[in-house]
């Protein structure tokens, strides 16, 4: 293996591979990209102009004409890691409602909509030295990554997660409901027509059930610090 300038990072909803993610970004001093943010920006704009989520020609067009930007975070008191812009409004918020979790599996299985984030997401890798990361980042976006990893844990340990952190930023949250969507996002994600998420066959699979982020960060970027340099170690 050679210089590393491509981390892609792929698994099921909530297995900690964004916070995660991020981390080791932050600590190789690489770009990040949460792939995901874009399938939600897409369902968030459907919504808010009344395109109906199940009309997929419609929802293609729109997925096409939208500009969706990821920055580093504008306002890191409100915990935000990055700042997502959709034509320009900042809804880095507004694609973590209950309302987006509830209709991005059915707009992310269309075709046409996941041929468009793709070719973004293939702009944004060729800058070199990113952590990218989704459901199908080894498998399509960047099939030739020199590193892949795939990012797991039980779904109740997910859905404890995500409980955890609706809890903490202030909202009830109901672990069973949330188990329950957990369970139907893993399974409209696995068994879609289109880039079903699954691990790359040259995969290193990392399951965090139990484990604690900085320990999973740690190993990550012991994979690749001796070789993201020129690949000298
Ligand atoms: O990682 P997330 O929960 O923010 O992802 C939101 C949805 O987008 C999820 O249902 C799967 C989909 N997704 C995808 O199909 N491909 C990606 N590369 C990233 C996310």
């Amino acid at each position: 293996m050679g210089a590393i300038n491509v981390i892609a990072i792929d698994g099921p909803a909530a297995s900690g591979k964004s916070t995660v993610s991020q981390q080791v970004a932050r600590e190789l001093g690489f770009l990040f990209l949460d792939t995901g943010c874009m399938y939600r920006a897409v369902t968030l704009a459907a919504w808010q102009r009344g395109v109906d989520v199940m009309n997929e020609t419609a929802v293609t067009h729109l997925a096409e004409r939208l500009v969706i930007e990821i920055q580093p975070a504008t306002n890191e008191e409100d915990g935000r890691h990055y700042t997502v812009l959709l034509d320009g409004q900042d809804v880095t918020w507004e694609i973590r409602t209950p309302t987006v979790d509830a209709h991005v599996s059915q707009v992310s299985s269309y075709l046409g909509v996941r041929q468009e984030m793709v070719r973004r997401q293939r702009a944004f890798g060729k800058r070199g030295q990113v952590v990218m990361v989704g459901r199908d980042i080894g498998t399509v976006v960047m099939p030739d990554a020199p590193l892949k990893l795939y990012i797991t844990a039980t779904a109740a340990e997910r859905a404890h997660r995500r409980w955890q952190d609706r809890q903490n930023q202030g909202h009830t949250a109901d672990y069973e409901a949330i188990l329950a969507d957990v369970e139907r996002r893993d399974e409209i994600d696995s068994n879609r027509e289109h880039s079903p998420l699954r691990p790359a066959a040259d995969a290193i699979i990392i399951d965090t059930t139990g484990r604690p982020v900085e320990e999973v960060v740690a190993e990550i970027v012991g994979m690749v610090r001796p070789l993201a340099v020129n690949g000298k170690p």
